[in-house]
């Protein structure tokens, strides 16, 4: 391989997610080159090696891989049938598109599953306002509907409190395809990362306790406040899920864990997750550095926690003004690890994440809360 004789990554997506995986990059001396949509993309303002592209042309996405030795991915909007010319090409892509295809296709994800006897939530493609109301006659009412590809931070999820809006939404929603699911009453909201090699050998992170608002991922608790027995049917539902899909690199598995303490799987990230976040500081070897060494096939580092707890609050703007202009107050918060992403701010944007550990989960996400807040203006 070149470089060095160490390989040659190319991540394709230029977002945060790229952007600390150039950072783990680094000790393990790895090339890791970006396909950035914009120059001023998060990783695009940082990498050494960064190409302007879109992720939706074939022609960009051949001419960056030809300087790859593997491809790996920050986002899942990369067409199918792309994916597919550059293994046809030759090129070497990690994770493959048939995993990918779990986390493109909220449909495909949720008829595997169910055809594998997996814990998922009852769910059907709906084309018509009719399949809507049935669908809802047949589970009850909320129902939620889905967008099958493309959805991302709570974009392309709708609750559907009663018949008329499913008519309204279908309305205005005519050109998506979309899912109609069964409407969970959750207690928690549960991840789970998995790095997965080539051949198989695979290492379990901690399970997490995620917290939304409004469909998007505000604060991460480490390790989750559930029994034994409910984060060890997790951590083997993710296990088995990542064998499932063959994934390569990192695997996400989001679960909902319902009223009456029943686990469901809801949906995969197959690369790096937000949810994962609290590993850099968190644990002995973050999501990020295992990621890269699963897709370049070295031996995985330990996932385990390196404190009793550790906790993450994302950073969403409330303002337009730079975050890095209160950086100095933010600081001042006691053990906290700020990572702003070099986006410009705009209300309701994610801008970065503030991590802290400590003995107990209330008070390491109570500091990390603090100083998302004074962040996010
Ligand atoms: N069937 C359901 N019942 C109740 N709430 C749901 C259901 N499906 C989704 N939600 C809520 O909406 C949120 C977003 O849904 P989902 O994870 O499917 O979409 P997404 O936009 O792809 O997510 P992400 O932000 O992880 O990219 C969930 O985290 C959950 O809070
Ligand atoms: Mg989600």
């Amino acid at each position: 391989m070149a470089h060095g004789g160490t390989a040659r990554v190319g991540m394709i997506g230029g977002g945060q997610l790229a952007r600390m995986t150039f950072q783990a990059a680094i000790p393990l001396d790895l090339s890791l080159q970006i396909l950035a949509a914009r120059p001023d993309d998060s990783a695009a303002r940082v990498a050494a090696t960064v190409s302007v592209g879109a992720p939706d042309s074939l022609e960009d996405l051949r001419a960056f891989a030809k300087g790859c030795d593997v491809v790996t991915f920050d986002h899942e909007l990369v067409e199918p049938a792309h994916l597919e010319a550059l293994v046809a090409d030759g090129h070497c892509l990690r994770p493959a598109p048939a995993s990918m295809r779990f986390a493109q296709d909220k449909h495909y994800q949720r008829a595997c599953f169910e055809a594998l006897g997996l814990p998922v939530p009852a769910s059907r493609v709906v084309s018509a306002a009719d399949d809507l109301l049935k669908f809802g006659e047949e589970h009850g009412w909320p129902v939620v509907a889905k967008v099958v590809r493309g959805g991302y931070d709570g974009r392309g999820v709708w609750i559907l409190e009663a018949p008329e809006e499913a008519a309204e939404l279908v309305g205005a929603a005519t050109k998506m395809e979309l899912l109609a699911e069964q409407w969970v009453r959750i207690r928690r909201e549960l991840a789970i990362l998995v790095a997965r090699r080539p051949g198989g050998e695979a290492v379990v992170y901690p399970v997490v306790e995620t917290v939304q608002r409004d469909g998007i991922c505000h604060e991460i608790v480490a390790p989750a406040p559930v029994e034994d027995a409910t984060a060890a049917a997790a951590a083997g539902l993710a296990r088995r899920i990542a064998d499932t899909v063959e994934a390569c690199g990192i695997l996400a598995v989001e679960f909902f864990l319902d009223e009456d303490g029943r686990l469901l799987v809801n949906e995969l990230a197959t690369r790096p997750h937000n949810s994962g976040h609290y590993s850099i500081e968190g644990c002995l070897t973050s999501q990020f550095q295992n990621h890269l060494r699963a897709v370049v096939d070295w031996p995985l580092g330990d996932p385990a926690l390196v404190a009793a707890a550790a906790a993450t609050a994302n950073v969403l703007a409330t303002t337009a003004g730079d975050p890095a202009m209160r950086m100095r107050e933010a600081l001042g918060v006691p053990g906290v690890h700020v990572h702003l992403y070099g986006k410009e701010a705009r209300p309701g944007r994610k801008l970065g994440h503030v991590t802290a550990l400590g003995d107990e989960p209330d008070d390491a996400l109570e500091r990390a809360k603090r100083a998302a807040a004074i962040l996010a203006g």
